[in-house]
């Protein structure tokens, strides 16, 4: 086989929105993941308003005869009623002693709180009581019989009788990845106690976000960051969908709520702030995916969907509104006075087939056009194949399909119409048997199809893999490209892939001609880049070899010899002995890419291709 790369021809370039990332709230990526909350149901919320409520996975420190834990609505958040009501039998002044270690509760996180020794953890609580108090807050082995960091919180009955925050700071004497957190007694008594939150302190820039994940996702120079769904966005029903007004303002007065897609609490710590503060960290544009009235099981009829509309309004004031706006005062009170740049809003996801979506999109469409005429409205109809018969600046295309299928969807933007919404890639992967929990196999197709967007981002624009995270203890969907538990992380091989990509976005597209014969399993594509760091111009090329045998690459790069001097090249490798290999915690780099210098011989040089790779 041949490549020709013409590094004379003028070339073209690629929207500086390429590639990004596309986080959804599902496998626990926020809550258990990148939110660094190390408590799971902080407020008892967990069932609903509903006494008993579900304060899983709190659990009892004690015996009955020693303690009685139940719920009430006696809390002095609004929006958050569910209290923990402790009956502490046993002290001093009760029936028996209590044991040495006190009776109390504990929560054990997200399947194990990670506690590093030396670190500092911030605990808030708040508590209520008729009598004065006496509790040990502390960081302890999974079974409580280590104490890692331990501080008493005494107080007279006078300064509890109404709800009083509580803050201590406990610096790890030892490590445990499977920590958990104990809030006990030896003093006869009643208390109540709710929103208990435990926070390393060394979160990035103190923004909450876990920094080993946080670093995850810098290491893929994402440009944009699509949030937080997904079906997540929608919900199973609207009324457990993500709705932003109760994911801001204080953390203590967010109800949280149950994401019912994907099964499970959250917190909503992680709300739509910290996504704007994320994207903002990360250096990339936001692409906040709004609820259009539609969830997978009901919708509200296009004439009473303004209430939605509003919703959206509002949040964009939130964004970008100045500190007299209403949103945009809470903003600046949450402590980003300065707006955050919001350009891309997505009515909806997966919803163009359901009745109202279009109805519904249109209400969204002209407000945004009136309200925020720079907006890019991303609609959920497919155009790739067919016009659209509304308007909109993108359109969202997702695929999830075999690892042949998607290697052969390398040239699907080839034949679109030029003109017209772009395309915004905003879901694609590998998946089923070809990928198991991330395999190369996975990663090979994936990365022929993102050679096949780079040649067309003349029309696609944007493109982000998903999902983006999986917490093990939780995998609610296969594959995804990071993996972690409460301490360890590592990325699949279709993480390592993207990485090959992160110098396209803003690069030139250079024209390039492979020249395949019999190898119908190649497919490449050259780009040329300008490095910020030694301020010298780069040519990458990138080249799938999805095929088990070894081609020989014929290389030709023209290049005007009188201004242009080709020195000093690498090639990078990401290859495995199987096609199924994939990494683990034991074995994170079981599929790896591999450096080593490499000589160009002139402009025409042979390479050797090794297969799946
Ligand atoms: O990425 C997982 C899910 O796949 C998303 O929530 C949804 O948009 C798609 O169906």
């Amino acid at each position: 086989a041949t490549l020709i790369v013409d590094a004379n021809a003028p070339g073209r370039t690629i929207p500086d929105t390429l590639f990004g990332i596309f986080f959804e709230e599902i496998n626990h990526a926020g809550s258990g993941g990148l939110w660094s909350e190390l408590v799971d149901n902080r407020g008892f919320e967990a069932g609903g308003r509903h006494t008993p409520s579900n304060i899983k996975p709190w659990s009892i420190i004690g015996d009955e005869s020693s303690i009685v834990l139940s719920t009430d609505l006696s809390s002095c958040f609004e929006r958050n009623k569910v209290a923990l009501r402790m009956d502490v039998l046993c002290g001093s002044d009760g029936a028996k002693s209590c044991p040495s270690g006190g009776v109390g509760v504990y929560n054990p996180g997200f399947w194990g709180m990670n506690i590093e020794q030396g670190k500092t953890y911030k605990v808030v609580f708040y508590v209520r009581s008729m009598d004065s108090i006496d509790l040990a807050v502390s960081l302890t082995s999974s079974n409580g019989g280590v104490v890692l960091a331990t501080s008493n919180v005494i107080a007279d009955a006078s300064k509890v009788a109404n709800w009083t925050r509580m803050e201590v700071m406990l610096e790890a004497k030892s490590s445990n990845t499977n920590s958990r957190l104990q809030l006990t007694t030896t003093k006869t008594g009643v208390l109540w106690i709710d929103q208990v939150s435990a926070m390393p302190t060394d979160t990035y820039k103190g923004h909450g976000f876990r920094k080993d994940l946080f670093e995850k996702l810098v290491d893929l120079e994402p440009r944009f960051l699509r949030f937080p769904g997904g079906c997540f966005v929608e919900g199973e029903w609207l009324r457990n969908a993500f709705r932003w007004k109760e994911a801001v303002g204080p953390w203590e007065n967010r109800p949280g709520h149950f994401g019912d897609v994907w099964m499970y609490w959250t917190d909503d710590g992680l709300g739509y702030f910290e996504f704007l503060q994320l994207s903002e960290d990360l250096g990339a544009a936001p692409v906040w995916v709004i609820n259009n009235g539609i969830s997978h099981q009901d919708e509200v009829e296009t004439s009473m969907v303004f209430p939605f509309v509003q919703e959206m309004l509002d949040s964009i004031e939130f964004a970008r509104g100045d500190n007299s706006s209403q949103w945009g005062s809470l903003r600046a009170a949450m402590g980003h006075p300065e707006p955050f740049e919001l350009k891309y809003i997505a009515i909806g996801n997966e919803d163009c087939g359901k009745p109202y979506y279009q109805g519904n999109y249109m209400k969204f469409y002209d407000a945004l056009r009136k309200a925020y005429p720079d907006i890019q409205v991303i609609s959920n109809c497919d155009a790739s194949s067919t016009p659209l018969n509304h308007p909109a600046d993108f359109y969202d295309f997702h695929i999830y399909t075999s690892a042949n299928d998607m290697f052969s969807k390398s040239t699907k933007f080839d034949k679109t119409r030029r003109n017209g919404p772009k395309a915004f890639v905003s879901e694609y992967a590998v998946t089923g048997k070809d990928a198991g929990t991330g395999s190369l196999l996975a990663a090979l197709g994936e990365a022929a199809f993102l050679i096949g967007i780079e040649k067309n981002s003349d029309v696609v624009e944007m493109a982000s893999y998903a999902p983006l995270f999986v917490n093990t203890n939780d995998r609610r969907w296969n594959p995804d490209a990071i993996v972690y538990d409460s301490s360890r992380v590592y990325g699949t091989p279709s993480y390592l892939m993207q990485q090959f990509f992160t110098k396209s976005s803003g690069a030139t597209l250079l024209k390039s001609e492979l020249q395949a014969g019999s190898s119908a399993s190649v497919v490449a594509s050259a780009i040329s880049w300008k490095n910020a760091t030694d301020n010298k111009n780069y040519i990458t090329i990138k080249i799938v070899n999805f095929g088990n045998n070894y081609v020989n690459l014929k290389l030709s790069i023209g290049v005007n010899e009188n201004s242009v001097k080709l020195s000093g090249s690498q090639k990078t490798v990401l290859t495995s002995n199987n096609v199924m290999d994939e990494n683990s915690f034991q074995n994170p780099k079981k599929v790896y890419p591999s450096s080593t210098l490499f000589k160009l011989s002139g402009k025409d040089t042979t390479i050797v291709l090794q297969p799946i790779s």
